[in-house]
C-alpha cells in the first residue's frame, strides 16, 4: 500500500504502517476509512459481551451506539483529532481485511511529546496476536515517525487479555487509577501502563519473532 501524503505539521500523519507477515496472517495498519463502518457496526455489535465491559458508560443501548451516524459521528470526531495533530486513528487489517482499531490519542507535544493507545480486535481473531503486533506496530511508529516519547495505556484490572497485550510489549506499571472511569454506571478503577521510547528502542524484531513462531 503507498504512503499517504502527510499533513503538514502532523509528524507520520496520515501513514500506512508494516504489513507483517505474522501466525496470525499479514498484519498492518492504515488510517481508519469511511467504508469500514460496515465492518465497524457488525463485529462491534456482534461483539458486545468482549467490548461493552471496558468501555465507557453511555445513556445509548449498544446497538444504537453503533448505528450509521455513530460511525459517521466517531470517525469524523477522529479525523478531526488527527487534522489538529492530536491522535492517529488506525484500522487494524489482516490479510487486507478490517480487523479493528488502533488508536493513539490525547498526543500534546512540547515538553511531553506524549499519548495514550487504545484498542480493540474482532473476536473471529482474539488469541492469535492480532492486538500484540498492531500495538507493537503503532508504537514503532508513534516513537519514529510521530516523534513521541512516552505512550500510555489504561486498562482495567480485570481485564486479562489487554494486560497480556501490554505485558509482551514492556510496558511498566506505574500506578492505579482510582475510580478512573464510568463503566456500566461505576467509577472503575484502572491500572496506569506506560513505555517511553528509550524502554522500546529495538524491541520490534523481538515481539514480531515471538508472534510469528508462537503457535495458536
Ligand atoms: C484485548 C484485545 C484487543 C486482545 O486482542 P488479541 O488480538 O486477542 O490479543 P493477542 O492475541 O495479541 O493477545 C491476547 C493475550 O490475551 C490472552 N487471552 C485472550 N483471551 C483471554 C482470556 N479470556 N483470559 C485470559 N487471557 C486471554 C491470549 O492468550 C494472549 O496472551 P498470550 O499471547 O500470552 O497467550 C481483545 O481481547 C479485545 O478486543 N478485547 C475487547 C476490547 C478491549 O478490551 N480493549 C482494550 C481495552 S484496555
Amino acid at each position: 500500500m503507498t504512503q499517504p501524503r502527510p499533513l503538514a505539521g502532523r509528524p507520520g500523519w496520515p501513514a500506512v504502517v508494516g504489513p507483517v507477515q505474522v501466525r496470525a496472517g499479514l498484519v498492518g495498519l492504515r488510517p481508519l476509512r469511511r467504508r469500514d463502518g460496515k465492518d465497524w457496526r457488525e463485529m462491534r455489535i456482534r461483539d458486545e459481551r468482549f467490548i461493552a465491559p471496558w468501555d465507557a458508560s453511555s445513556e445509548h443501548g449498544w446497538p444504537e451506539r453503533h448505528s450509521r451516524a455513530m460511525w459517521a459521528g466517531h470517525r469524523s470526531v477522529l479525523r478531526m483529532a488527527a487534522r489538529r495533530g492530536e491522535a492517529a486513528p488506525f484500522a487494524v487489517t489482516v490479510d487486507e481485511q478490517f480487523a479493528g482499531q488502533i488508536t493513539l490519542g490525547g498526543i500534546q507535544r512540547g515538553a511531553l511529546q506524549s499519548g495514550w493507545i487504545g484498542y480493540w480486535v474482532d473476536s473471529s481473531r482474539h488469541g492469535r496476536g492480532v492486538a500484540t503486533v498492531g500495538v507493537a506496530l503503532a508504537l514503532s511508529h508513534a516513537f519514529g515517525p510521530m516523534g513521541l516519547h512516552r505512550v500510555e495505556a489504561t486498562i482495567a484490572p480485570t481485564n486479562t487479555p489487554s494486560r497480556a497485550v501490554v505485558g509482551h510489549l514492556g510496558f511498566r506499571q506505574e500506578g492505579v487509577l482510582h475510580r478512573y472511569l464510568d463503566v456500566g454506571g461505576s467509577w472503575t478503577d484502572h491500572l496506569l501502563f506506560a513505555l517511553t521510547a528509550e524502554e522500546w528502542e529495538g524491541r520490534l524484531p523481538g515481539v514480531l519473532a515471538g508472534q510469528a513462531s508462537s503457535t495458536g
